[in-house]
């Protein structure tokens, strides 16, 4: 490993010796030894509790990931990310997102001009906004008041909003619902609008660029439902407004100026909800809520800026992650909430991380020699102990799992919570002990299996843990916990970008597929491609023309 890659040779290696020297260990021993072993790898803050004891760790290993990360230079990286240096190097651009949520008057400056004055402006206009809707003083253009809002918007113009209205659903109204419309596939316009009422209606169009082809065919197709049911280009402006930071696209759109929330480019797309992309959450549950959301990210980011890094949540789970990639060979990360209203946490956080850093050169274009961003994925608990907890168990990879629950419900349903909980704690506790012969026999000999049954069985119902996972516990998913949930993991994305050396806030290869869209799209119009164009997406083009749409299903 060369320094000029960004990772500092003597602690990596002493990281790859030293996983080495762990490898025999077993987290069950680790336990037994040490009764303090818990404590000892547990960390609180902003509500949030880490207990990161069942992994395959000890003081050592946590010490030279914190000198891996020190030799990074962490701290200084840190200092230029809060003093809005242009720390985007490829896109020379800041990386504000911790200004949005700044309820701590900090100093953020942007080429020296102070950026607060803005984002208050906007966050008032917001709550202005919103509170009109929820009120029922915003009309639509036959009189009435909002019922649904759809955001028309996608990747980071739609997930952290998605993902937020989802986890908050306690606190929503019944009479205001938000719907999330973002993939090209007409399939989800239609069927989002299929029991809509346009007078009703209002659309939320949702793109930091205005440019994003998927959204601008969503919101013109929605544009088209609109008028043709209310038969008035006046209409428009009771139904739409747009969230941007191109005001010249949103008003060629025909979005009035005056209906658009302005955002910045030195907020990244998938570090947006906290802008004025956070819109739909302020009209899910009210402005005040969307502020104690603001406030959990702030507490976060004053905990990553003040703690220790043996102290300090992002930095620990980002270490973490770090040694069971470049050291233990980890391709994936899992990421299970134990709480459904989370379900789309793990998408949100596959764009977080894989988009930040899914990157295969250094910030000065230098190939890297080490992986970067893991795989990441994920789903509910208890859902996915029935789906993909095999393969956690007993499959040939080692994939480290972040579990997170909630300990108090927002429902009171007798039975249901302590379950869920219990199940929780369960699965953490197999993938760390697993189940040794001795004990698959004692079942199997408790049941009155056979000496040969028991035997053919031994290989199956034993199996060794050892498999690591991290626990996040809170009491109960409010705003503020949701706030500095998300922001945890926005640092951790951070941190991990620094020890790798890359660009965490550009996304230069999403390009490229969109750019071939657009080539693709114009040799639709006639049945032979364009000179020079593979012979397989040439085929797919004819097989496209000669497919047939129109018949019956
Ligand atoms: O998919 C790439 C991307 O640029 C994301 O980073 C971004 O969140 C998304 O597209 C949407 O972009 P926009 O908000 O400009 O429509």
């Amino acid at each position: 490993m060369q320094k000029d890659k960004g990772l500092i040779d003597s602690e990596w290696k002493a990281l790859e010796r030293h996983w080495q020297s762990l490898r025999g260990i077993r987290m069950r021993d680790l336990f037994a030894r040490d009764p303090q072993r818990c404590e000892r790898y547990s960390l609180s803050a902003c509500g949030i509790d880490l207990d990161y004891s069942k992994n395959l760790i000890d003081e050592k290993a946590m010490r030279l990931l914190i000198d891996l990360a020190r030799a990074a230079e962490l701290s200084r990286w840190g200092d230029r990310l809060v003093r809005g240096e242009k720390v985007n190097t490829t896109e020379g651009r800041a990386v504000l997102h911790m200004a949005l949520r700044n309820l701590g008057y900090r100093d953020y400056r942007h080429e020296g001009r102070d950026v607060m004055p803005a984002i208050r402006s906007v966050l008032s206009r917001m709550r202005t906004f919103s509170e009109d809707v929820r009120a029922g003083r915003w009309l639509g253009y036959t009189g009435q008041p909002i019922r649904d809002v759809v955001n028309i918007g996608i990747g980071g113009s739609s997930l952290g909003p998605k993902m937020v209205c989802e986890a908050l659903r306690p606190y929503q109204r019944d009479d205001l619902r938000v719907h999330f419309v973002s993939n090209i596939d007409g399939a989800h316009l239609a069927s989002t609008l299929q029991h809509l009422d346009p007078s009703t209606t209002l659309f939320v169009v949702a793109s930091k660029t205005f440019t994003t082809q998927d959204t601008l065919t969503n919101a013109e197709s929605a544009r088209r439902w609109l008028l043709e049911r209310l038969h008035n280009e006046e209409a428009v402006a009771r139904h739409f407004v747009a969230v941007s930071t191109n005001t010249q696209a949103v008003r060629a759109f025909g979005i009035d100026a005056h209906n658009m929330f302005e955002f910045w480019d030195w907020v990244g797309g998938r570090y947006s909800l906290w802008s004025s992309i956070g819109l739909p959450i302020a009209l899910a549950v009210g402005m005040d809520r969307f502020e104690e959301l603001l406030a959990g990210a702030h507490d976060m980011d004053e905990h990553f800026v003040e703690a220790p890094p043996e102290r300090n949540l992002p930095i620990v789970l980002a270490l973490l992650g770090i040694w069971y990639l470049n050291f233990g060979g980890c391709d994936s990360h899992a990421v299970v909430p134990y709480y459904q209203h989370l379900e789309h946490l793990p998408a949100f956080l596959q764009q977080l991380d894989m988009e930040s850093n899914g990157k295969r050169v250094t910030r000065d274009g230098r190939p890297v020699s080490y992986h970067t961003g893991p795989v990441i994925w994920g789903a509910v608990g208890t859902d996915a102990q029935h789906s993909f907890f095999q393969l956690l168990h007993q499959g040939t990879r080692l994939i480290p799992v972040d579990f997170i629950l909630p300990l108090c419900s927002h429902y009171d349903l007798p039975g249901h919570h302590e379950k869920l909980v219990a199940n929780c704690f369960a699965q953490a506790q197999a993938l760390m002990r697993g189940r040794t012969e001795a004990e698959a026999r004692a079942e199997m000999e408790a049941v009155g299996l056979d000496e040969a049954r028991i035997r053919a069985l031994l290989p199956h119902r034993a199996f060794p843990g050892n498999r690591p996972s991290n626990l996040l516990v809170f009491d109960r998913l409010t705003p503020r916990i949701l706030g500095s949930l998300i922001a945890l993991y926005e640092h951790k994305v951070f941190v991990q970008g620094i020890v790798w050396g890359v660009d965490s806030f550009d996304q230069w290869g999403v390009e490229l597929g969109k750019q071939l869209a657009g080539h693709i799209l114009q040799d639709f119009e006639d049945i032979s491609c364009s000179p020079g164009v593979d012979c397989s997406t040439a085929s797919l083009v004819r097989r496209y023309h000669l497919a047939e749409c129109d018949g019956e299903d």
